[in-house]
């Protein structure tokens, strides 16, 4: 299985410049709503990552034809027939995005029998307020061997629905299901993660009548139908961090480009807060780590917080700052799977419930290493990169799943990273 070798630590930190791919998390629901839309939807700037593949898999198996247009990463999905309603455990399994195709699936078709998407190494992914919500759309629901049965006999009714917590797949969901449900939909208490937004300007581009009555409300007006249409995603955001930090860990300068700055807006504050020097561009971030960094406490929280995808790719730059910083995730109950890798390297990371203590150290030492989720794998690149010698990292399909060219990328910039098996 392929494995990457790194070689560290990078001399004089990594230098050059990274175009951010299309956000996957904007990408995955985009696409599964393509679903709820008349003809041809076109997306623009779609990240070439494993998730993207499998989606891309699913929506065929359902009847969607796909046409992938890699060099200019535009895909054209088009409906010409109905598709399935029934989404089976063998596709879903590898990807709990599939998760997003109830609520396109149950707007268009008014049922839906899907799978149960897999447990997470996050910790409890749960969708009891999805579920919840596509009820009081006046939708039945019942659990059978393990599939999800959703109906809406005589068609989904708009309806009032606030989610108990913040959820930013169960938000998109229920903004799939209500679309052309009849009558008003008001949803309160919704995410309003920038790829949240993306697929209700999507929705609203294809006629979808949706506005917001307040920061976390939404009024959705059902349409009879949405027309195809063309829509560039925004650029990715967490990989957006992710390269700057390598920036950061190794006392680089990098610049990131296509990404909306204001999307990281909490995050830069952190970057600038522990010393990186930046340059805010319109579509680009400059960040200069030349100078000695300095320990933090920070927080994640749902937008517009520190994002919890971000964070263990913060955690990985804290360990090679001399002091004590301090992390508190408030969004997953397992997401420090990282902390036991980077301690193989020398890190000292003491984890109390929701809380990450870490003392920062100068000296890092590459080791052996298991990535276990996608931002894991991002964390445990970045300490190999800083640490002395090498590292072999394997598992690194977790890393694949969301970051397009990694190994291309980050040879760009300096790191003497390689693929082997
Ligand atoms: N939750 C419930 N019940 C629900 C839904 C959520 O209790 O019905 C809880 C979850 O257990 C969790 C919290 O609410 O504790 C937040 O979960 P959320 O539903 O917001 O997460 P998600 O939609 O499953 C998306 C991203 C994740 C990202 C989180 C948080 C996609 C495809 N995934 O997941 O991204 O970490 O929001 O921002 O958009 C990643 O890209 O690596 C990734 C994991």
């Amino acid at each position: 299985m392929e494995k990457f070798l790194i070689k560290g630590p990078t001399p004089k930190g990594v230098l050059g410049s990274i175009n951010c791919s299309g956000a996957k998390n904007a990408a995955l629901p985009l696409m599964a709503s393509s679903i709820l839309f008349e003809g041809t939807t076109v997306l623009k700037n779609i990240p070439l990552v494993n998730d993207v593949k499998t989606m891309i898999i699913l929506l065929q198996a359902l009847g969607s034809k796909i046409e992938l247009f890699k060099k200019k990463k535009i895909i054209k999905i088009t409906n010409i027939k109905k598709h399935k309603t029934l989404v089976p455990y063998k596709l879903i399994s590898t990807m709990r995005s599939g998760v997003l195709l109830m609520g396109s699936l149950l707007g268009k078709y008014n049922k839906c029998t899907s799978a149960m998407s897999g447990g997470c190494s996050l910790g409890i992914r749960a969708i009891n307020f999805h579920i919840e919500g596509f009820k009081k759309l006046d939708c039945r629901y019942s659990l059978n061997k393990g599939y999800i049965n959703l109906e809406a006999k005589n068609g989904l009714k708009g309806n009032r629905y606030k989610f108990p917590k913040v959820t930013v797949t169960g938000t998109s969901n229920l903004l799939m299901a209500s679309v052309l449900a009849k009558g008003t939909t008001i949803l309160e208490n919704i995410s309003i993660e920038p790829e949240v937004i993306d697929l209700i300007k999507f929705l609203k581009n294809g006629g979808a009548k949706i506005s917001f009555l307040g920061k976390r409300i939404i009024k959705i007006d059902g349409v009879k139908k949405l027309n195809g249409c063309t829509h560039e995603i925004i650029g990715d955001r967490i990989e957006a961090f992710s390269y700057l930090c390598a920036g950061a860990i190794t006392r680089g300068k990098i610049r990131v480009k296509k990404v909306r700055p204001k999307h990281l807006n909490t995050e830069l504050k952190v970057l600038k807060k522990i010393g990186c020097n930046l340059t805010i561009g319109k579509s680009s971030i400059y960040l200069n780590a030349k100078k000695k960094l300095k320990p933090i406490k920070i927080k994640t929280g749902v937008w517009p917080l520190f994002a919890t995808d971000n964070m263990p790719i913060l955690m990985s730059v804290l360990t090679k700052v001399i002091g004590k910083s301090e992390i508190i995730e408030t969004i997953f109950s397992n997401r420090f799977m990282a902390s036991p890798e980077l301690e193989r390297m020398g890190a000292t990371i003491k984890l109390k419930d929701n809380k990450a203590t870490i003392i920062g150290t100068e000296n890092l030492m590459g080791a052996e290493c298991i990535a276990s989720d996608l931002r894991t794998t991002f964390s445990i690149i970045l300490g190999a990169m800083a640490a002395d010698k090498s590292s072999k990292i394997s598992r690194i399909y977790h890393g694949k799943r969301g970051y397009s060219n990694l190994v291309q990328n980050l040879r760009s910039i300096g790191v003497n990273i390689r693929s082997i098996s």
